[in-house]
């Protein structure tokens, strides 16, 4: 694969060169849309899936290329795949622009912002570092994939979304394309910069809660699909039934293609872990060790090590106890997700 290096051009870019990670198709949908954009123009344009991407086989050459990375946003920061990927980019002189998709939902008239973290920040000192010229950041509100926390948006609001981003995307592609720069991320930097303790949190022990948050129900006939699909791997199967492990990123790929719809979220064992976990610090603080800790955030750390060791021992006694009618109806009865009004959500079609 070639990416060109020579791009001081401040007039127009005569190729264009995308590369985006996608869970349930938002990054894609602006990635095509500025493919086709540049298409119009008589842009050539290249656009590559970095899930399908070898990071260590990326070669550079030379000719006029801006190069765009797109992903979503994770916990306020890239996902682990995205950064692994810009960790691995080498070396080069074309100007980047960097964008992400976040959690946009609609109020009235108006699509609500996400928040992008540090993701921009961390990814351009890293790209600087290597040569390249950030020349944007862009954040795109696509509608909220995240179905383990809320329901699924609804149809016509999907659609709502979609319009205003893909007006935004022309506008975007358009400055980009006439040469200008594109910060329009500068605008969320204040709220960007406050919320970064967090996205360090969801980056060390967030995630992990999440990847274990997932389960087949009953109704998984074991087509395996979730596991070939999967953009990191993170999906075995132990005893018959797909098995998510730590390495799952939750991008919900999986859970909005499974065509059982029978991927759901445990939100009963979460409740029922987090509410033991707080019970077992308190009484191995107060009675056993008779320590009190006043620091909030040894306090969480401590949580999330109680926690995340629970959920690991629970999380492979669910997938044995599964198997049992009784018990499997109470896990899924339990999960948010496995009633009607819940929904799942996919931009565009995985053959798109
Ligand atoms: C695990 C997870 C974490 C997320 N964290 C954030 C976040 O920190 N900020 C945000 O604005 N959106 C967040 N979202 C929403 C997604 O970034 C958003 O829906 C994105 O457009 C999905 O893009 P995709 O369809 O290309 O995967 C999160 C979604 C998931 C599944
Ligand atoms: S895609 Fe759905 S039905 Fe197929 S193995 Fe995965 S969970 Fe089961
Ligand atoms: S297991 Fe599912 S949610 Fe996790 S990374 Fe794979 S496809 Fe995404």
């Amino acid at each position: 694969m070639k990416i060109d290096r020579i791009s001081e051009k401040m007039n127009g870019y005569d190729k264009l060169v995308i590369f985006y990670f996608s869970g349930t198709g938002n990054a894609k949908q602006i990635a095509l849309w500025f493919s086709e954009l540049a298409i119009k123009r008589h842009i050539d344009c290249q656009i590559f899936d970095i899930s399908k991407t070898d990071i260590n086989k990326i070669e550079t050459s030379s000719s006029d290329a801006l190069v765009v990375i797109i992903s979503p946003i994770h916990g306020f920061n890239y996902p682990k795949i995205t950064l692994n990927f810009i960790e691995h980019f080498p070396k080069g002189k074309n100007n980047v622009v960097l964008m992400n998709t976040r959690a946009g939902m609609k109020i009235g008239r108006f699509v609500t912002p996400g928040l992008t973290g540090i993701a921009f920040m961390l990814s351009s000192l890293i790209l600087k570092k290597k040569g390249y010229r950030i020349v944007g950041q862009i954040p795109f509100d696509m509608p909220s994939n995240w179905i383990s926390i809320h329901p699924a948006l609804n149809e016509n609001t999907v659609n709502f979304i979609h319009e205003e981003n893909y007006k935004r995307a022309t506008k975007h592609f358009n400055r980009l394309f006439s040469g200008e720069s594109d910060f329009l991320a500068y605008r969320d930097i204040v709220q960007d910069i406050l919320i970064s303790p967090v996205s360090l949190g969801y980056y060390f022990a967030g995630k992990y809660f999440f990847a274990k948050s997932f389960y087949a129900s009953i109704n998984c006939d074991n087509c395996g699909l979730c596991v070939k699909q999967c953009p990191v791997k993170a999906i075995k199967i132990i005893n018959y039934r797909p098995y998510w492990t730590f390495k799952c990123e939750s991008c919900m790929k999986c859970m909005n293609s499974c065509p059982k719809k029978a991927i759901e979220t445990a939100h009963g064992l979460l409740v029922a872990i987090s509410i033991l976990s707080s019970t077992i610090i308190t009484i191995l603080l107060n009675n056993i060790l008779k320590f009190n800790i006043q620091s909030g955030l040894i306090r969480f750390l401590l949580f999330s090590i109680v926690f995340l060791a629970l959920l690991w021992i629970l999380y492979r006694l669910q997938h044995l106890l599964l198997r049992n009618k009784l018990i499997g109806k109470l896990i899924f009865y339990t999960s948010l997700t496995h009633y009607k009004f819940w929904g799942r959500y996919k931009s565009i079609s995985d053959c798109k």
